[in-house]
């Protein structure tokens, strides 16, 4: 391997705006991953042609504005009270709606002790907005605080949380919802509904689960004071391990099954689900008890409408579902992949009588799908084009050291276009993600919506099955520094990441 610049920089620097631009350059100025060698110019995220994409995005003239302020805080989880990070001092954080073509304006104040970001997960926004520390900012140090400001282009069911190492397996995420100006789609109102795996203050802290992980299967650990380590977690639908981590708790909008989060409707009305999985480790699987659901958007594209019986999300992804409010208590149940425990909320017309959770069906079967196997719609699918370039992620690593990795490597915060997978503006991306390992995983690309196979859904977010290999394509019309990684918080923290970078 050839010299690389990027030791130059200290940890926690950025490398757009802590040097001067002409440095900067010369430091992105280096050989690629693929060896060959002379000077390779990557398009920072303070590169003017970002700013210039951005005055070309649609603006609707309207400025969503939402004060986030991240702090410790105290709150009640199943009855008992935790400590845990979260925003705006509750564990529910705002869910922030706007309209595509709006500018959203998101004044974050950090009062913790420790570094944050937010990411806006699966928007196409400009990259100095994208919230990834080294990356395309500077890491927002305690105490000081960061303005997101940027234009919504496409209309969706989104979601932002922090960028920083465990930070979104606590509280640090919310719902992000952009509506459609010309919205097809006919239903009378909406719900948001965020499933997310707890532990955080009940058995330990995800730090403390990720450094036990971090040992490995193999040597003093094994045996001994494994309290989170989750063993023979497994799904026929995931193709085998689930799951790494065992949770006391799977949340339906913070809340535990006991106390279910419940809509009032009323019976014939059409309802939109907008479901997203928050989870650090566990795939949903989510459905209705004896009523289908229909299938309308995954990670907010359009697909091809389809019923199922059940639908499975993985971390990171999104899926919006419509269905007809019968009277009485609608059960909408999430069940842990390969894991014991429940999500629930209810749809309620105020007449009947509440179900108690443990009399709720443990097993959702019939049809069951995900995200990555439905089809685009036709407005969304990216013309037929032959790819300019092809990139092979090699998914890798496993249980035994916890060294999970993209070809091999594992990602260096502090060198972030080490590995780097360089593209340029105009080209249309083919990426294989190929999984060599023995467990699924999200996998999971910044600033694009890429499609999967041949005129699969749009997704930011696509399930990865063991030995398998997924394909997807993207067009490259949004220039930056941009992560892709695995959503499974533990594997990306150790290692399972990489960058797409736009190269000049
Ligand atoms: Cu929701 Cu880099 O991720
Ligand atoms: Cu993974």
């Amino acid at each position: 391997m050839n010299h690389h610049p990027d030791h130059h920089l200290g940890r926690r620097r950025f490398l757009g705006l802590s040097v001067a631009t002409a440095a900067a350059a010369a430091l992105a100025a280096c050989t690629n991953t693929q060896g060959a060698p002379g000077l390779t110019e990557r398009v920072l995220p303070t590169d003017p042609l970002v700013a210039d994409y951005e005055a070309r995005r649609a603006f609707s003239g309207k400025t969503v504005t939402q004060n986030l302020t991240t702090g410790s805080l105290q709150a009640t989880v199943a009855g008992k009270p935790v400590t845990t990070w979260g925003y705006n001092g509750g564990i529910s954080a705002p869910t922030i709606r706007a309209t595509a073509g709006d500018r959203l304006q998101v004044a974050l104040a950090n009062q913790l002790k420790d570094p944050t970001s937010i990411h806006w997960h699966g928007l196409a926004l400009r990259n100095d907005q994208d919230g990834v520390p080294n990356v395309t900012q500077d890491p927002v140090s305690a105490g000081t605080g960061f303005t997101y400001d940027f234009r919504l282009p496409h209309p969706g069911t989104y979601w932002y949380h922090s960028h920083v190492e465990m930070q979104r397996e606590r509280a640090l995420y919310g719902a992000l919802i952009i509506e459609d100006p010309a919205e097809q789609l006919i239903y009378d109102r909406d719900w948001v509904i965020v499933l997310d795996d707890w532990m955080d203050g009940i058995t330990g802290t995800p730090d403390e689960v990720l450094k036990e992980l971090s040992g490995g299967m193999s040597g003093g650990s094994m045996g001994m004071g494994m309290k989170h380590m989750l063993m023979g977690s497994r799904s026929d639908f995931l193709g085998g391990d689930a799951g790494d981590v065992s949770y006391p708790y799977h949340l339906f909008n913070s809340k535990a099954p006991d106390e279910a989060d419940t809509l009032a409707a009323t019976a014939g009305q059409v309802i939109r689900l907008r479901i997203i999985n928050a989870a650090g480790d566990t795939a949903y699987r989510v459905g209705i008890p004896g009523q289908k659901l229909t299938l309308t958007h995954t990670d907010g594209f359009p697909v091809q409408h389809q019923d199922v019986d059940a639908v499975v999300l993985g971390m990171g992804e999104r899926i919006d579902a419509i269905i007809t409010v019968k009277d009485g208590f609608t059960p909408v149940v999430a069940l842990p992949e390969g894991k014991t425990g429940q999500a629930l909320g209810f749809i309620s017309t105020g007449t009947g009588k509440q179900p108690l959770p443990a009399t709720l069906p443990n097993k959702l079967e019939g049809t069951v799908v995900d995200g990555g196997q439905l089809k685009a719609a036709p407005d969304v699918v990216l013309p037929a084009k032959t790819p300019d370039r092809t990139h092979e992620l090699h998914l890798t690593g496993g249980m035994e050291k916890y060294d999970w990795g993209i070809n091999g490597n594992r990602f260096d915060m502090d060198k972030p276009f080490q590995n780097a997978f360089d593209i340029k503006a105009g080209e249309r991306v083919e990426v294989k993600f190929i999984n060599d390992t023995t467990m699924w995983h999200p996998m999971h690309l910044h600033g694009h919506t890429f499609q999967v196979g041949d005129g699969g859904a749009r997704k930011d977010t696509v399930i990865v099955r063991p030995k398998q290999t997924v394909t997807v394509v993207f067009d490259a019309d949004n220039p930056g520094q941009w992560l892709t990684h695995c959503h499974n918080a533990y594997h990306a923290e150790r290692g399972m990441m990489g960058v797409f970078s736009y190269i000049k």
